[in-house]
């Protein structure tokens, strides 16, 4: 694999540039159709695009709400955003792509602030806050890119060439400069990005394209996790979950330093010492969702958050390190007239020394060092990943949660009753656990497990 953008494909790019531009009538919508003129050099709109282009006219109407556009190529979203009501700012470190725009706004009508520049090491050329944020991602990595490469401009709306990742690079370039707006949105094109919530955003996949090749494109929906609901560190308590039971608001969040009287499964204690973590959300009230799905979201988080292969997940949330529990999780409920309030507390052994009584404990600091403010960050974003209901992002899935849980529970062991072994089992719709012979498992300590 040779170096891309080299200064010998400066010579081919000229010659390019040479050509004419190309005129596309594109259609992303129904009966919404925009004519576009395309130089040489600059990304057109293709399926990707449509994506965007689609859930961008399924938000409705921009009402003047400011919407950005990273890598904005031809400007085919740009224009497709300002012919909806919102107020368009859009760059490409391509100066053709951005002249492409620019000219585009005008042919159709439409106006918009157009400027050289991206995400990279050069400062970024807005710096006020959006309510959107789209970018159409270069999802190719540079070692799948081979020796055939296009044209630098080209090959910089297709290459990944950053070492973290496009995706990561503007999430962080946006918390840093504080570019979202209050209840802003994120919306990336691309391949699935792992890691997402350390970056401090829930996030959501909300379409999937999938092509013949095998390739597959992922609409990614991101936000900053319960904004608006209360985010509290103290010191010391007694317990996260009671303090959380007391009080209200969906999405209240309390982590503290050292719990003095933290509450475990089945009215045990858990112990937890200073440097481990220990915290609690108000995940539902007044909701119908079934506390069994809570709970298995929250193993689910610990597990999407940590991300080690020798964490075993143990239906329904408990988390293993060679059979020694690393992190416990504890749903609690309480009831608020017609309906109730859930807690859900995950306490996790960050280093030696915690003990939960019973059984053999393990901590994460055998796997790798993390500490709790750091591991907090992430697991408040996979839990509103998980959980947080809006009416303008994805809509909860359940059973997707219940899917991936279930292969983690058979990576885990198969379930043994009255010495049976039962190699088929499931998750029902309330979270519990469905053997071969239909029976349910309500209770994670009414089975063993081989
Ligand atoms: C278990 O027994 O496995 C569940 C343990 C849950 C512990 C956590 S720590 C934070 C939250 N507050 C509590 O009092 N308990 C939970």
């Amino acid at each position: 694999m040779r170096e891309p953008f080299a200064s010998a494909d400066a010579e081919a790019e000229i010659v390019r540039l040479s050509k004419g531009s190309e005129k596309v009538h594109w259609n992303p919508v129904d009966s919404t159709f925009f004519d576009l003129l395309i130089p040489p050099t600059v990304y057109p709109p293709r399926h990707d695009s449509d994506l965007l282009a689609r859930r961008i006219s399924y938000l409705g109407a921009g009402r003047g709400r400011s919407l950005l556009e990273i890598g904005c190529g031809s400007g085919a979203i740009s224009i497709l955003a300002a012919s909806f009501g919102w107020k368009v700012s859009a760059c490409d470190i391509n100066p053709f792509a951005v002249a492409a725009t620019r000219g585009n706004l005008e042919l159709n009508h439409l106006q918009g602030d157009v400027r050289e520049g991206g995400i990279g090491p050069e400062p970024f050329p807005f710096e006020q806050q959006f309510d959107l944020i789209v970018w159409n991602l270069p999802y190719i990595p540079l070692e799948e890119a081979g020796d055939d490469f296009l044209g630098p401009m080209e090959e910089a709306a297709l290459l990944d060439t950053d070492s973290v990742g496009l995706a990561g690079r503007l999430l962080t370039s946006i918390a840093n400069a504080d570019m979202l707006a209050l209840n802003g949105r994120i919306l990336i094109v691309g391949r699935k990005c792992a890691r997402l919530g350390t970056f401090g955003f829930a996030h959501r996949t909300w379409d999937k394209l999938s092509f013949d090749d095998g390739e597959e494109l992922f609409l990614t929906c991101l936000w900053k996790p319960y904004e608006g609901a209360s985010n509290q560190y103290v010191k010391e308590t007694g317990s996260t979950n009671s303090d959380l039971l007391q009080s209200g608001g969906i999405g209240s969040h309390l982590r503290t330093g050292k719990q003095l009287a933290g509450k475990g499964r089945r009215g045990r204690v858990w112990t937890s010492i200073e440097g481990c973590y220990a915290g609690s959300w108000i995940v539902a009230e007044n909701s119908v969702i079934s506390p069994g799905n809570l709970q298995l979201a929250g193993g689910l988080a610990v597990l999407e958050s940590l991300q080690h292969e020798s964490l075993r997940l143990k239906w329904p949330n408990d988390i293993l390190i060679d059979n020694r529990k690393v992190c416990g999780v504890l749903a609690e409920g309480r009831s608020l007239g017609d309906g109730a309030r859930v807690v859900l507390g995950i306490g996790i052994n960050l280093v030696k020394g915690a003990n939960d009584l019973d059984i053999e404990i393990a901590s994460i600091d055998e796997l790798f060092e993390i500490d709790a403010a750091a591991l907090d960050i992430t697991l408040h974003a996979e839990i509103a990943s998980l959980l947080e209901e809006r009416n303008d992002i994805p809509s909860l899935d359940h059973q997707g949660t219940r899917e991936r849980v279930l292969e983690h529970i058979r990576n885990f062991g198969r379930p043994v009753t009255n010495g049976v072994i039962h190699d088929s089992f499931g998750i029902n719709e309330n979270g519990e656990l469905i053997l071969d012979d239909g029976t349910i498992i309500t209770d994670g300590e009414d089975i063993e497990w081989a």
